[in-house]
């Protein structure tokens, strides 16, 4: 794979104008953060059913604005700068594909595609378009997150990373039928934060999943993984969507250990961090305890609000997003690395997963998106 350079869209003063794909519970979140962001203005509203697209352009306070169910169609009619796509992981495909094509970035809601070779394509058809695709992390934009990642920063060598995940949500849906639900709907959250803590990426998983005699899921609920990452630490989630009881924020619970001390956060608050100073006479450590304090705050706001406004500073100025599809792959290739491992007990490496994943989007796409997946060197070379 080869850069991840874009066209940028200087900007006049003016905001951009977006069209908002997918139109469910998310979808009127981004229309509520689009509603009010001074960067960006709703151009129009897509979803399948053109009555919920609707529906939502007139609940966002837009009901002037073009509502439809074609993207085509309404892109023609709205002439918009981009796309947010907050469709099912299995439109993410076809939708983002679709709007790379006509020549527009793309913002899209987490996971990237619905499957790893499936996000391959999507690198591919960002090339051969030049425009961006960057895929919202919104929990990456939290300002005590921020704040854990500057304490860590201050530990020394890292070694360990911890998030320890335990809830007990009825969610019914999709989510209580599906193979993984742990893995593929909510993992990537904590594994895409657990790259952003380290600045690290990974490079082998061992993980099982397994589903507790009470769970109301029909797929394995719970799981623990320990990953290898680049140079050497260890990161280890063990998580659960069927634990009632003490359960952990949305966040999950972090403890990072590094050579001069630890630091933990529950994934609300401030963060707390115990450093040791080594006494010089004595040539023992002493504890330094240092709970919360000034955190640094996260520059582009919180949640969804944060990645948008990262997303149009990026279009506006050619900054490389958190998020470009060319870093945010590897947190997809983090789920499908342990879905493997899960499935076949066996230590698996992340280059192996990403090059059989290559093989895979070879197979799937055609015409120019094929010659540029063909024409990499390397499935990681440009992760
Ligand atoms: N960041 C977060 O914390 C977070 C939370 C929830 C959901 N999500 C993500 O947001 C996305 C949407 O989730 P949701 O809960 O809103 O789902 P949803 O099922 O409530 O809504 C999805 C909408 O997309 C529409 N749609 C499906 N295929 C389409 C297509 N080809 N073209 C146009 N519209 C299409 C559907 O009609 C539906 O209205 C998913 O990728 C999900 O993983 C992220």
């Amino acid at each position: 794979m080869s850069t991840d350079a874009f066209r940028a869209l200087p900007g006049n003063g003016s905001p951009l104008r977006v069209l908002v794909v997918g139109a469910g519970a998310m979808g009127r979140a981004w229309l509520r953060a689009v509603e009010s962001s001074p960067d960006v203005e709703l151009a129009g509203v897509v979803d399948l059913d053109p009555l919920v697209a609707r529906a939502a352009a007139d609940g966002a306070g837009a009901p002037g604005v073009p509502a439809g169910a074609d993207l085509a169609v309404l892109v023609h009619d709205t002439a918009p700068d981009a796309v947010v796509n907050v469709t099912v992981p299995a439109a993410h495909l076809p939708v983002t594909l679709g709007a790379l094509g006509l020549g527009l970035p793309v913002l899209g809601e987490k996971p990237a595609a619905a499957t790893l070779p499936e996000a391959l394509c999507l690198i591919a058809a960002a090339e051969l378009s030049g425009q961006l695709f960057m895929v919202s992390q919104s929990r990456r934009y939290h300002p005590e997150l921020a704040a854990f990642k500057e304490r860590a920063r201050r530990l020394g060598a890292l070694g360990i990373l911890t998030t320890e995940f335990f809830k007990a949500p009825h969610f019914g849906g999709f989510r209580e039928t599906m193979e993984h639900p742990l893995l593929l709907d909510m993992a990537i959250h904590p594994f895409d934060t657990a790259r952003h803590l380290l600045d690290a990426d990974p490079v082998s998983v061992y993980c099982q999943e397994y589903n507790p005699s009470w769970s109301w899921y029909a797929g394995d609920a719970a799981t623990t993984a320990v990953f290898e990452m680049t140079g050497g630490t260890r990161y280890l989630y063990n998580g659960s969507w069927c634990s009632p009881g003490l359960e952990t924020s949305w966040n999950g619970a972090w403890r990072v250990s590094g050579a001069r001390g630890s630091a933990r956060w529950n994934g609300d608050d401030p963060p707390e961090t115990e450093e040791t100073a080594e006494t010089a006479e004595e040539g023992t450590a002493d504890a330094v305890g240092d709970r919360g304090g000034a955190a640094p705050v996260a520059s582009w706001g919180e949640g969804i609000e944060g990645s948008l406004a990262e997303f149009t500073h990026a279009l506006r100025t050619g900054t490389v997003p958190m998020g470009e599809i060319h870093d945010n792959v590897l947190s997809l290739a983090m789920v499908a690395s342990a879905v493997l491992s899960a499935r076949t007990d066996r230590r698996v490496r992340v280059d192996d997963v990403l090059a059989t994943a290559h093989a895979e989007a070879l197979g799937l796409a055609g015409g120019e998106v094929r010659d540029v997946l063909a024409s990499w060197t390397s499935a990681a070379g440009g992760a």
